[in-house]
């Protein structure tokens, strides 16, 4: 690590620290320039910007982690690339092609090579991309400018006490329609995220569960993650929807349970009045990695799981696992770690 900086590694949250440097790339006239890294922190862009009146804009997330020998690797960056792009067919924005978005991920983490946290302390740099739709426009239709942008932050647990489990409730509102935008990453799914979970933490609870907006009968998200549940008898189960959406850390999870593990995998419905089927649950994603679910408030009961203090065997296991192959304690498949 060339120069110092002054970060309590063991004890942070999920919160903002500027960073040196980001990246900034236009599109403009059909292209990407190349992009550049800068120290400014501030965007300059039209008062009629897409991205600020009709949410034209997708993001990713995904992290860097310092190994035991001091190096540094991210997971699974050509996933996020790919889950860009989608976002970016769906808003009709112009994609990345995808060695750029991983050569800009690799330019802002080495220029910020001090902030990745030590191996040891759990914590990593997480590193958000984004794509916005800039220029003069005020009619409803794609803007004529966008940017791709990356920023980085060291980051702890998202939910307060990492492998702690934590409560949910279910929300009455939904998160995204059957055939809207709830399959891609766009700031509109979180926005209208934020009173259903402002609701539950005044409840008490550490965020909410979203069902199927069709039938309100199934499980889809857990908060900004995605719920797997271990059934009694060992198998891994995870919702299957197409508004839900697909956690690039669900999809390694259900690999490292089927080829690491031994364990079956289904990603199918998953009911809600059904939760006695699981003796484990939790909310995985990059942001939250694995929080253990305590249980599940619904319609004024509290349905526990394994327990409300401490994590399961088969969770813990996972955890294990994943994060083993994270920080590169656990040989990793071919092409999940750059
Ligand atoms: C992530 O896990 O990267 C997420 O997108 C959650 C985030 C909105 C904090």
């Amino acid at each position: 690590m060339s120069k110092k900086v002054n970060i309590d590694w063991e004890n942070l949250g999920f919160d903002y620290i500027k960073t040196d440097y980001r990246y900034v790339s236009r599109w403009k006239d059909g292209k990407w320039d190349e992009g550049k890294l800068v120290e400014d922190n501030k965007l300059s862009i039209s008062e009629a910007s897409t991205a600020l009146h009709y949410g034209q804009q997708c993001f990713e997330g995904l992290k860097a982690y310092r190994t035991k020998d001091g190096k540094i690797q991210l997971f699974r960056p050509d996933q996020n690339a790919k889950r860009l792009n989608k976002s970016c067919k769906r808003l009709l924005m112009p994609e990345i092609p995808e060695e750029k978005f991983i050569d800009a991920c690799i330019q802002v983490v080495k220029a910020n090579e001090h902030y990745v946290p030590p191996y040891g302390t759990g914590a990593t740099l997480y590193i958000r991309p984004f794509v916005i739709g800039v220029g003069d426009n005020v009619g409803v239709k794609p803007a004529p400018e966008y940017l791709f942008c990356v920023f980085c932050v060291p980051v702890g647990p998202y939910f307060k006490g990492g492998l702690t489990p934590v409560n949910f409730t279910v929300s009455d509102y939904d998160r995204a329609a059957p055939e809207g935008t709830g399959g891609v990453k766009v700031g509109g799914n979180y926005a209208a995220s934020l009173l259903p979970h402002e609701l539950a933490v005044k409840k008490g609870f550490a965020d909410c569960i979203y069902l199927d907006p069709s039938t309100h009968t199934k499980i889809e998200e857990v908060g900004a993650a995605n719920f797997f549940g271990i059934t009694k008898d060992d198998k891994f189960v995870t919702p299957k929807s197409p508004s839900i959406l697909p956690s690039i850390t669900k999809y390694s999870l259900m690999h490292v349970a089927k080829e690491y593990l031994g364990m079956e995998v289904e990603e199918r419905d998953v009911y809600i009045d059904k939760l006695d089927e699981f003796k484990e649950a939790g909310a995985c994603g990059t942001a939250a990695v694995i929080t253990p679910i305590g249980g599940i408030e619904y319609k004024g009961d509290l349905h526990v799981f394994y327990s409300e203090t401490e994590v399961g065997p088969v969770t813990k296991k996972l955890y294990d696992t994943l994060t083993g192959i994270q920080f590169g304690d656990v040989e990793a498949p071919e092409g999940w770690i750059v």
